[in-house]
C-alpha cells in the first residue's frame, strides 16, 4: 500500500492559481495515482491536510503499512523540520518529494527543500503527470507487478 499525502492548500487545487498549479482538482490527482496504481495492483490510501501534525499523526498510523509514500507537502516543503524528521523517523519507507510547479523556478523560498533530504527524489514541475511518474517509480520500487505486462521490470 501507498501512501498518497497533500500538504496544505492543495485541497484547493483546480481553483488556486491554475495558472501555476493546473485545473485538475485533488480528487481527480487522487483518482488519477489510484488508477496507475491498480495497474500495478497497488492500493493508494490518499490523505491531505491543511495542519501539519496532522499529515505527521496520519503518515505515523500507516507507518507499519506502508510501502512508500508520494509527498507534496505543499509550502511545508520549504520550512517543515517537523516532517523532515517524520520521514527519518521510517527510513525502511522510500519517499518521493512531488511539486506540480517548478519549485526551483520560482520565488527564492521556494528553492529550499528541507523535507528534500530526507526523500529518495523529488519531482518539480512536471504538473500532474510528475504525480503518475513517482505513482509509477514508487510500484516499482516496492516491486509489484505490472498487471497487464505479468512481469517487473525492476527500474
Ligand atoms: C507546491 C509548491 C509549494 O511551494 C507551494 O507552497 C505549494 C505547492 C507545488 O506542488 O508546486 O503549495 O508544493
Amino acid at each position: 500500500m501507498i501512501l498518497l499525502v497533500n500538504g496544505p492548500n492543495l485541497n484547493l487545487l483546480g481553483e488556486r492559481e491554475p495558472d501555476v498549479y493546473g485545473r485538475t482538482t485533488l480528487p481527480e490527482v487522487e483518482k488519477l495515482v489510484r488508477e496507475a496504481c491498480a495497474a500495478w495492483n497497488v492500493e493508494v490510501k490518499a490523505f491531505q491536510s491543511n495542519h501539519e501534525g496532522a499529515l505527521v499523526d496520519f503518515i505515523h498510523e500507516h507507518r507499519k503499512a506502508a510501502q512508500g509514500i508520494l509527498l507534496n507537502p505543499g509550502a511545508l516543503t520549504h520550512t517543515s523540520y517537523v516532517l523532515h524528521d517524520c520521514l527519518k523517523a521510517i527510513p525502511h519507507v522510500p519517499v518521493i518529494e512531488v511539486h506540480l510547479s517548478n519549485i526551483h523556478a520560482r520565488e527564492a523560498f521556494r528553492r529550499t527543500s528541507v523535507v528534500a533530504p530526507a526523500c529518495r527524489g523529488q519531482i518539480t514541475g512536471l504538473g500532474m503527470r510528475g504525480y503518475l511518474l513517482a505513482a509509477e517509480w514508487l510500484c516499482a520500487e516496492v516491486g509489484a507487478v505490472p498487471v497487464e505486462r505479468g512481469g517487473a521490470p525492476r527500474l
